[in-house]
């Protein structure tokens, strides 16, 4: 079983609902034996060490696991969760090699990027889902602030774009009991030093890179350490403050609100309209042809202008 959770967690290849259920019914010790193993293998650009050292949080990320090569980090970062990870533990792979994007895509994942999922034990109800993705969206926004990008905006619910390129995707995945979340795996991957010319034709003209926009290299870890520390603010602003506090910093540096979209929903529901705002619940408020209003709560939304 031992080489088998290896090559599954490692290369490329579909991880069937069987194997992850026969990989959970795995022993604790010896699963996390296993992750702690293949979290040996030597990185190139990523060091535990250097996130760890001035690492400012109470709990998001003291618990790391840096890998050189994994099929996805969120994966990784489930079966953790599921074996009974802390609150706020970290996984971060340098390279993916089946990493997912949201509506079912796949997410180019090379060396360079900074690819990792967060494990968040917060006990919310599914309504809560779409407010931690909104959050996360922000902590990154932030984050690109500090390091000296000067405009990033947020296109709904979550893509991060500079001068109106996506530099930055978001995947929140819930692990649910009943109508409960047990857990939630807020994956994040940042195209930091990337090479997207060797992106496929499709997604290359949308598509930016932190080096590129900044002009020179930015050390992944640094960026890491910088995103682990916003992201665990903007946790306690919405503890101290509550989610209105974000959706203003999040209303901010929108990049939708204005702007005429295509809006896809699930079940082929698709139509234009103008986008007004965002409401408490991380809905997109768009305002139809025929002028009325649409709720967005998932699905995609193309900008038209
Ligand atoms: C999107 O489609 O915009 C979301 C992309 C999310 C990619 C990140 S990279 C780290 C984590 N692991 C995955 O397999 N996906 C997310």
């Amino acid at each position: 079983m031992k080489e088998e959770i290896i090559n599954l967690l490692k290369k490329e290849g579909k991880l069937s609902n069987e194997t992850i259920d026969e990989i959970k019914q795995v022993d604790v010790n010896d699963f996390t034996n296993i992750v702690e193993e293949i979290g040996k293998e030597k990185t190139e650009y990523i060091k535990a060490d250097e996130i760890s050292k001035d690492l400012n949080t109470k709990y998001i990320g003291k618990n790391l696991y840096v890998f050189k090569e994994v099929q996805s980090t969120n994966t990784i970062a489930k079966f953790l969760s599921a074996n009974g990870a802390p609150d706020g533990s970290v996984i971060i792979s340098e390279r993916q090699t089946a990493a997912k994007g949201r509506s079912g895509k796949s997410w180019e994942s090379p060396l360079g990027g900074v690819w990792l999922s967060i494990v968040l034990n917060p006990h919310v109800d599914h309504s809560k889902l779409p407010l931690i993705t909104l959050a996360t969206g922000v902590a990154v926004a932030k984050t690109l602030e500090k390091i000296g990008i000067e405009n990033p905006e947020i296109k709904w619910p979550n893509d991060i774009f500079i001068n109106g390129k996506k530099t930055c995707g978001i995947l929140t995945e819930a692990i649910a009991k009943f109508n409960t979340i047990e857990n939630v795996i807020v994956g994040v991957g940042i195209d930091v030093n990337v090479d997207i010319d060797n992106f496929p034709e499709t997604l290359k003209e949308g598509s930016t890179t932190i080096e590129k926009e900044l002009g020179e290299r930015i050390s992944e870890s640094y960026l890491i350490k910088t995103f682990l520390e916003e992201f665990e603010n903007i946790s306690d602003l919405f503890d101290n403050e509550g989610f209105e506090a974000i959706l203003k910093e999040w209303r901010k540096r929108s990049y939708s609100i204005g702007k005429i979209v295509e809006v896809r929903e699930p079940f082929n529901k698709y139509y234009d309209g103008y986008v007004i705002g965002i409401n408490r619940e991380g809905a997109l408020i768009v305002e139809k042809i025929d002028g009325t209003l649409e709720k967005v709560i998932s699905g995609e939304c193309i900008i038209k202008n």
